[in-house]
């Protein structure tokens, strides 16, 4: 049997909330100090993490991390057109940060370990893991170790005093901050069954969407969204007004089969209204600022950092590099984007910036700056080696 402090990543959730009673009885922990960090989830949840967290544990800590959520992890992905398989990692981006807050409270109570309530059979537990064995620290996560069920979890909670949230018609697990907001299991785990209206929150149907158009202009600076509609704003609030005006429009649903680390497939359901609309603007933006070879280049660099960024690997010493190209690119990245989104859809409806590489007068149908005969040399040398290679196939 363990002794000792122990320090828990609590949500407040079925999982980590019966792992309080568990680390006492089943690990034989004396001290159990939970830590609810709060990267954007609904108030609701974090209320109720810290109501359950100061009555079920020894101590509790609420962490206030949204502010540097933003500026350190969702920012970065923004100017790395960050997303895997098509999902903006919402929920991976605040892996990291959250076990990080973690480790600091676990450091400052000395305690000997940290536990999770992550099953075998996600990321997240990679992503912490990865986090806490960097710091040091041994990991207990009861989930993983005595193989769990939900059901069990359920008894076990009632026999414990612990409340039990988890409704049976809307048996969904669901993961909430403001970049993106994912739902997973119940009915939704045959990848056939079509999506009930009843898991979204974020965004109305598109058939009930306005019949009219709602345009937004989006201003960046060095790759990060400064203004919403020429009202200049905070991180925060620029993503959270965004997250409504794209989701009134039925924009950011998101229905797709996703490949975990560990190689499972999984079918999972995504909104992230704002981050639809801020990766797509700012993808545009860079298509007018940044040289041919670079955005290639950068279409490379953007997939691995997603797939690292993924995966958690935040202290990879490839993922540093990769946020060093990738910033030396964004000194470009200013300007704005408007969007137009309508029912469900999005659509770039054009684009500005002072630092474009763009020139009217050169590319212009009406202009005679370029003298149209210096492109015959060009071109006789164009697609040279296929032409001698069309050639010999004529001899
Ligand atoms: N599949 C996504 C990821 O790995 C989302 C996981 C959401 N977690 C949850 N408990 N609903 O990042």
């Amino acid at each position: 049997m363990e002794k000792g402090k122990v320090v828990l990543a609590f949500s407040g959730g079925l999982d980590t909330s019966i792992c309080i009673p568990l680390l006492r009885e089943h690990y034989g922990f004396d001290e159990i100090v939970t830590v609810a960090v709060d990267v954007g989830q609904p108030e609701a949840d974090i209320t109720r993490a810290t109501e359950k967290g100061q009555k079920l544990a020894d101590k509790h800590y609420t962490i206030d991390a949204r502010e540097k959520f933003v500026t350190d992890y969702v920012f970065p992905s923004i100017k790395a057109n960050g997303s895997y398989e098509g999902y903006p990692m919402g929920t991976a981006l605040a892996r990291p940060l959250i076990a990080e807050e973690i480790v600091k409270v676990a450091q400052k109570e000395g305690a000997s370990k940290i536990a999770h309530g992550c099953t075998g059979r996600g990321n997240d537990q990679l992503r912490f893991d990865f986090i806490f064995r960097s710091a040091g620290y041994d990991i207990i996560a009861p989930m993983r170790e005595m193989n769990l069920t939900r059901e069990w979890e359920i008894c076990y909670a009632q026999e414990h005093n612990v409340p039990v949230t988890v409704a049976k018609d809307k048996p969904y697990s669901i993961d909430e901050n403001f970049w993106s907001r994912s739902i997973e299991g119940g009915n939704l785990e045959d990848p056939a069954f079509h999506p009930p209206e009843e898991i979204y929150a974020w965004t109305v149907s598109p058939k009930d969407a306005p019949d009219a158009m709602e345009e937004v202009r989006i201003e960046f600076e060095q790759g990060v969204p400064v203004a919403l509609n020429g009202k200049r704003l905070p991180g925060i609030a620029l993503i959270e007004e965004l997250n409504l005006i794209a989701g009134r429009n039925g924009v950011g649903r998101n229905d797709m089969i996703e490949d975990r680390v560990l190689g499972l497939k999984a079918r999972e359901n995504y909104e992230h209204p704002a981050a639809t609309v801020l990766l797509a603007a700012h993808r545009d933006l860079e298509h007018l600022v940044l040289t041919r070879s670079e955005l290639a280049f950068k279409h490379i660099v953007d997939d691995k950092w997603s797939e690292l960024a993924y995966m958690g690997l935040v202290h990879e010493p490839l993922f540093y590099a990769l946020n060093a190209f990738i910033d030396k690119t964004q000194e470009r990245a200013s300007g704005f984007v408007d969007v137009g989104l309508y029912k469900g859809s999005l659509r770039v409806l054009g684009r500005s910036s002072d630092l474009a590489l763009y020139s009217d007068d050169l590319v212009s149908f009406d202009s005679t700056t370029i003298d149209q005969n210096h492109a015959v040399g060009f071109s006789n040398y164009f697609g040279l080696q296929a032409r001698l290679f069309q050639n010999l196939k004529k001899r």
